[in-house]
């Protein structure tokens, strides 16, 4: 594998120093698009939020942040992901406020109905199966539970879809093929919104 395919195809699941890099990478190069998905979140009054592909754990600590009443469990398939994410929140997690978990979100262990708020910031590009993994979202959300789903990708822009090309299991997804899988996995009044000048999407769905 090419140099340039190999650091890309971290984002996937990042491994190795080349993962770490790339997780270093995320934290900074994904604030200002998590920022304005976190902007939408405007009538949740979440107490236990699960933090979903966590990556490096920028947005695990934006939303301690956010809600300084809540508690954030953070997972990610990727030990790199869960090393930086323990690091970059590791106040949080000595006061209690946050757990960094290894798991996949194809096959969630975590206790039923424990939710009240998911989030999932460029991540479900590589989820196997949108509607087995939206499943899974559901049934660790508490009745009426909010899934928040941001991408910089609107699964129609051409710097996205190179990537689905160079990536492999990448798969960029539009807000409708989102919506759809969303409402097969027993999600209602999916609301969605795009960048105005951005491929950025948000989608917002509850229990
Ligand atoms: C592009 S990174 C985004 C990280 C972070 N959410 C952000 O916005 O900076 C995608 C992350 O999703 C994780 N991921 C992908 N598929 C996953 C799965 N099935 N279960 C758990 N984590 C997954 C990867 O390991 C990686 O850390």
């Amino acid at each position: 594998m090419g140099l340039f395919k190999n650091f890309v195809s971290q984002t996937r699941k990042p491994e190795g120093v080349l993962g770490k890099m790339m997780v270093n990478g995320m934290n900074g190069g994904h604030a200002k698009m998590a920022d304005w998905g976190m902007s939408h979140l405007t009538i949740v009054r979440p107490e236990h939020i699960i933090e979903l592909g966590c990556g490096g754990g920028r947005n695990a600590g934006e939303l301690l942040n956010k809600y300084p009443n809540a508690k954030v469990t953070a997972i990610d398939y990727s030990e790199v992901s869960v090393q930086k994410a323990t690091e970059y929140n590791s106040e949080a997690i000595k006061s209690g406020r946050c757990k960094v978990q290894q798991g996949d979100v194809s096959a969630l262990t975590l206790p039923k109905e424990s939710f009240d708020l998911a989030t999932a910031f460029e991540t479900i590009y590589f989820w196997p199966g949108l509607e087995k993994c939206f499943t899974q979202v559901a049934g660790v959300l508490k009745p009426g539970g909010v899934f928040m789903i941001v991408n910089e990708s609107d699964g129609t822009d051409e710097a996205s879809l190179k990537f689905e090309q160079i990536i492999e299991g990448m798969k960029c997804h539009t807000i409708n093929e989102i919506e759809a899988a969303l409402k097969s996995a027993g999600f209602s009044e999916v609301q969605s919104d795009h960048h105005k000048d951005k491929p950025w999407i948000t989608v917002i769905a509850k229990k």
